[in-house]
């Protein structure tokens, strides 16, 4: 049976198909969101794929430690590289939360060891290339969930669900 850590967290935006990204970027722009993402992962480790760190258009993200799984050196400064998922487990013991931030092949590798989720639910379909997996109702409880929010400049709708493992 996968070992549960209690101090890793996953963080993600996905539209109502799960769809999270397309082209290497996100498929919308929601202001309140990049502040809330900032406002609960400063102060801790956030972890991402090769593709993610890339996709960050300012980067390593301040007040932050990154730490990116890669196949290949990245040649830039600013954060921890692995190429091995037991040695993200094994930084996860550094600190009090650690958080999965993307893209879907990190999402997929790590949902199974995750405690918690700040969800983004972003109202309808967008055009997107990558995904986040399905939750079961079995494994996560929802914990909060927002009322629907409509960003002023794109008009998009969405709302902030936090789920926990159950059990
Ligand atoms: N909506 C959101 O909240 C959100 C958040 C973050 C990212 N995104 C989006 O997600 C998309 C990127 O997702 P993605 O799946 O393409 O990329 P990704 O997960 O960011 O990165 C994939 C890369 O990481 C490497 N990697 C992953 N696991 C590894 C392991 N166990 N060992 C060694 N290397 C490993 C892969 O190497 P290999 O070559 O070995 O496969 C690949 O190069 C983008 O569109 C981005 O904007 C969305």
């Amino acid at each position: 049976m996968t070992q549960i850590i209690p101090n890793l967290s996953i963080i993600v935006a996905a539209d109502s198909k799960n769809g999270i990204g397309i082209k290497n970027t996100l498929p919308w722009h929601l202001s309140d969101d990049l502040k809330r993402f900032r406002a609960i992962t400063t102060g801790h480790t956030i972890i991402m794929g090769r593709n993610t760190w890339f996709s960050l258009p300012k980067r390593p993200l301040p007040d932050r430690r990154s730490v990116v799984l890669t196949p290949d050196p990245l040649g830039e400064e600013g954060a921890t590289e692995t190429s091995t998922l037991s040695e993200v487990l094994e930084i996860c013991k550094n600190d009090s939360e650690n958080f999965i931030i993307g893209g879907e092949s990190m999402y997929s590798q790590f949902l199974q060891y995750a405690s918690k989720i700040y969800l983004t639910r972003v109202v309808g379909n967008f055009d997107t290339d990558t995904f986040f997996p399905e939750l079961s109702s079995d494994d996560w409880s929802l914990d909060e969930e927002s009322e629907v929010m409509t960003d002023s400049k794109s008009g998009i709708q969405y709302r902030y669900l936090t789920l926990s493992r159950k059990g």
